[in-house]
C-alpha cells in the first residue's frame, strides 16, 4: 500500500470506526452478567455494529453511575448507557437523551409492551429507554442438599429462618451468603419491610415516603428482623461482591442467598440445574409478591448521522423477542416483551413469569427501591446508606435507624 493511501486511510479510519462503533456502558462484569453482555455483542456484530464495552464494576450499578456522570460532565458521553426506573425520568429531564420515537413507532412499542414498562421508559410521552428483561428481586436461592443433609425444611418465614439457623451453624454452614455492599443490605431491606408490612405499607414508605408510614410501628419491626438477620451472616462478609456470595450456596458453604434472579446467571454458567442443584422461592414472607427491576438502555444525544443510526439498530436489536430470549436465558430475569406463560424451560423463569402476572392482577407488585424503580437516585442512596450502616453494625439501635431513615427521607425530598 502507498504511503498515501496509509495515510488516508488512517485519516479515515477514526471516522469510520467511531461512527460504527456502538459504546455502551453498563455494570454487568459478573462471571453470569459477561456471558450475558457477549450475547449483545455477538448480535450487534452480526448486523455490522463494533462493540466498544464500557463495563463498570460493580453489583447494583452504583459505581457506573458516578462514572457516566464524568463522562457526560466531560462532554463524552457513550453511546448508550444501562439506566433504569426513575433514573430515565432524571437524565431525560437534563436533555440529553435522545427519543427512541421512530423505532418504536415503526416496531409497535406501545403494542408490545407491558403498560407497566412503556410507562417507565418514556419520558413527557416520549420513548427514551428501550428494556430488555425485568428482574424479580425478592428470591431467595438455597444450596438443597444442605437442607437435605441436616433434614431441615426450607424456610417460608423469617421465623423460620431464624429457628433453623443454629442447626446449619452447627453444621458448619453459613445460613445467610451476603456482601457488605450498601445495595445489598437494601436487598434485603426492601423484601423485609414488603414481609412485615405487604405491598400497601411498601408503596407508602418507599414509593410516597409518607412520613407517618415512615416513623410507624411495622417500621420500627422491619428493623427489629434487620437486626436479627445480622446474625445469620458470616464474619468476612464485608465488602464481599453479590455474585461471590452466590459462589457460597453454588458451593455449598452457605445455605441461602436473598437476591434478585441476575444470580441465576451464575448457578447456570456453571452448569447448576435448577429445581435439582440450587432452587429459587420467594425471599421469607413475600411469597404471591413481586418486587421488580426492568433494565433498560437510554441512548444519548450524539452529534453524528451514523451515530444516530447505530442507536436505533441498537434500539431495534435490544427489543428483538429472540435477543430478549437467548439473552434472559443466560442472565436471569424474563424478557420484558411478552407476559405470556409458558415459553420458558427453566423452572425459575417460569415461576417468576406467573408469579409476576398473578402479583400485577393482585396489587402485590412493586417497584425496587434498590435499583431505582420507585423513588429517584436520592431517596435510592439513602435507604442504601442508612440501611447498610444499621446492618454491618452489630451494635445499631432499631429506633435510631428508623428515625435517621425517615429524617433523611424528608430532607432530600
Ligand atoms: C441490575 C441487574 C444486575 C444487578 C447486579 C441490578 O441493579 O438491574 O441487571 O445484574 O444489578 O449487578
Amino acid at each position: 500500500m502507498s504511503r498515501y493511501l496509509l495515510a488516508v486511510v488512517f485519516l479515515i479510519l477514526p471516522f469510520f470506526s467511531a461512527a460504527d462503533e456502538v459504546e455502551v456502558l453498563h455494570w454487568w462484569t459478573s462471571p453470569g452478567e459477561k456471558a450475558a453482555v457477549e450475547v449483545m455483542e455477538r448480535q450487534l456484530n452480526d448486523k455490522g455494529l463494533e462493540w466498544k464495552d464500557f463495563g463498570v464494576e460493580g453489583g447494583g450499578g452504583g459505581k457506573a453511575m458516578t462514572v457516566l456522570k464524568s463522562r457526560v460532565i466531560s462532554g463524552n458521553p457513550p453511546t448508550a448507557a444501562q439506566i433504569r426506573g426513575k433514573g430515565i425520568q432524571e437524565w431525560a429531564s437534563l436533555g440529553l437523551l435522545t427519543a427512541i420515537d421512530d423505532v418504536a413507532r415503526q416496531e409497535e412499542w406501545d403494542k408490545k409492551l407491558p403498560g407497566l414498562v412503556s410507562e417507565t421508559l418514556k419520558f413527557q410521552g416520549h420513548y427514551v429507554a428501550v428494556p430488555v428483561n425485568i428482574h424479580r428481586n425478592n428470591w431467595l436461592w438455597v444450596n438443597p442438599e444442605i437442607f437435605k443433609k441436616t433434614g431441615l425444611e426450607l424456610p417460608e418465614t423469617w421465623n423460620d429462618v431464624f429457628r433453623i439457623a443454629p442447626q446449619l451453624k452447627k453444621a458448619g454452614y453459613i445460613p445467610l451468603a451476603y456482601g457488605g455492599e450498601p445495595w445489598q443490605a437494601s436487598a434485603i431491606f426492601e423484601s423485609v419491610l414488603l414481609a412485615t408490612g405487604g405491598a400497601d405499607f411498601y408503596r407508602k414508605t418507599m414509593v410516597e415516603n409518607d412520613p407517618e408510614a415512615l416513623t410507624s410501628k411495622t417500621m420500627m419491626e422491619t428493623f427489629e428482623t434487620l437486626a436479627h438477620i445480622r446474625t445469620l451472616f458470616d464474619d468476612n462478609s464485608s465488602r464481599r461482591s453479590w455474585d461471590q456470595a452466590t459462589q457460597l450456596v453454588i458451593d455449598g458453604k452457605a445455605a441461602m442467598q436473598l437476591m434478585g434472579d441476575w444470580a441465576r446467571g451464575e448457578f447456570l454458567l456453571q452448569d447448576k440445574q435448577p429445581g435439582k442443584d440450587f432452587l429459587c422461592i420467594p425471599a421469607p414472607g413475600t411469597q404471591g409478591a413481586f418486587v421488580y427491576n426492568i433494565d433498560s438502555f437510554v441512548m444519548f444525544n450524539m452529534p453524528d448521522e451514523q451515530q444516530k443510526k447505530a442507536q436505533q439498530t441498537l434500539a431495534s436489536l435490544l427489543m428483538n423477542p429472540a435477543f430478549q430470549k437467548e439473552f434472559n436465558q443466560k442472565r436471569g430475569g424474563i424478557p420484558a416483551l411478552d407476559l405470556s406463560e409458558g415459553q420458558e424451560v427453566d423452572i425459575c423463569a417460569r415461576k417468576s413469569r406467573r408469579d409476576f402476572n398473578s402479583s400485577m392482577e393482585q396489587g402485590t407488585l412493586v417497584p425496587s427501591t434498590t435499583h431505582g424503580m420507585a423513588a429517584g437516585e436520592r431517596v435510592q442512596n439513602v435507604v442504601s446508606e442508612v440501611v447498610s450502616q444499621f446492618i454491618n453494625d452489630p451494635g445499631a439501635d432499631p429506633a435510631k435507624a428508623v428515625k435517621q431513615l425517615s429524617l433523611a427521607i424528608q430532607t432530600i425530598r
